[in-house]
């Protein structure tokens, strides 16, 4: 598929795409800051300025495109990951414009070149955890993606925002829109940097849900929401099957969520943030797993 990715140089887009390349996909990177890889087409454009987008969206991606003389070939998908990732970096007004406008403009554009599937980056903290003032606990265990999602700050609030947006760009016209709410991202070389301290101090995971995602099973999870068409809207939880330190999940609940409703009886070391729907409906399989990169003493 030919493919234009926003955010394409951050800290997920950087092995996301690498994974995409490697499933035989082309990539066009759109971002503020080029990625520089190998087989990586980039153009700085910026997501908040709708002109911008509805250019690059109908665009060359390289010289090459050029030879056929066939006029401009057109995306077949939208990954949209471009956004200010958090709360803390910009005034909490601009970080909330720029991710819903820069939302807002990234599928208009995309619909209006005729692009039928567009892939947005959501986030866990739409369920009011992450970025909570104090401690927030879950309505119920394991989180679905019916969960409530009323945060209370400004980036939570942004996503929840562009969940809505999409999806009421979907329903007027008809393109598949799906929405990743993604879990703290794991880079691979950060299970020897940052584990060690995670898996032995469960504190310092508490605002995640424990949760984890590995970034190279983000791009499987991208490949599989490519691969499947016709769902309409949907959004997703992404995480890996196991939470991120080195208790049980039973361990963890009685130290934290003794007083939470559970759904249903847990795996011994299972996630709290579910990945069934992803794994039900497009076939999420995540293959990573810290406990097979530096083993449960941190070494
Ligand atoms: N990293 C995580 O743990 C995590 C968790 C949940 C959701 N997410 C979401 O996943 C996506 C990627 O996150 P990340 O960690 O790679 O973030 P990142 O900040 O590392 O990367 C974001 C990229 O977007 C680009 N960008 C920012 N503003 C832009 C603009 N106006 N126009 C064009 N490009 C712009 C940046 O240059 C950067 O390359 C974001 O939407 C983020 O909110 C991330």
């Amino acid at each position: 598929m030919r493919i234009l990715f926003t955010g394409g140089t951050g800290k997920a887009g950087r092995h996301v795409i690498p994974y995409l390349l490697a499933q035989g996909h082309q990539v066009l990177n759109v971002d503020l800051v080029p990625f520089d890889h190998p087989g990586v087409d980039n153009r700085i454009a910026d997501i908040s300025d709708a002109g911008q987008m509805a250019d690059v969206m109908q665009s060359y991606a390289n010289l090459a495109e050029l030879d056929a003389g066939t006029g401009m070939p057109r995306f077949d998908a939208v990954v949209h990951f471009a956004a200010i990732p958090r709360i803390l970096l910009r005034s909490d007004n601009e970080a909330f414009r720029i991710n819903t406008i820069g939302t807002y403009n990234v599928i208009d554009a995309a619909l209006k070149a005729g692009i039928r599937k567009v892939i947005f980056a959501s986030s866990e903290t739409t369920y009011g955890i992450c970025f909570a003032d104090g401690e927030i606990k879950p309505d119920y265990i394991p989180i679905d993606e019916d969960h409530p999602t009323v945060p209370h700050d400004s980036y939570a609030m942004s996503k929840v925002c562009n969940e809505v947006t999409a999806r009421s760009f979907q329903a007027r016209s008809g393109a598949d829109v799906y929405g990743l709410r993604i879990n703290n991202v794991i880079e691979p070389d950060e299970y020897a940097q940052i584990f060690p301290d995670f898996i032995h101090d469960p504190d310092q995971r508490r605002r995640n849900i424990f949760a984890y995602i590995d970034a190279r099973d983000l791009g499987q999870m991208v490949e599989c929401c490519l691969q499947k068409d016709g769902l309409g809207y949907e959004v997703f939880n992404v995480a890996n099957d196991d939470h991120s330190v080195d208790l049980t999940t039973s361990d963890l609940i009685d130290r934290y969520y003794a007083d939470v409703p559970k759904t249903r009886e847990m795996g011994e070391n299972e996630t709290f943030f579910s990945n069934k729907k992803a794994r039900d409906m497009v076939g999420f399989a995540p293959q990573h797993s810290w406990r097979d990169q530096i083993g449960v003493t941190g070494k």
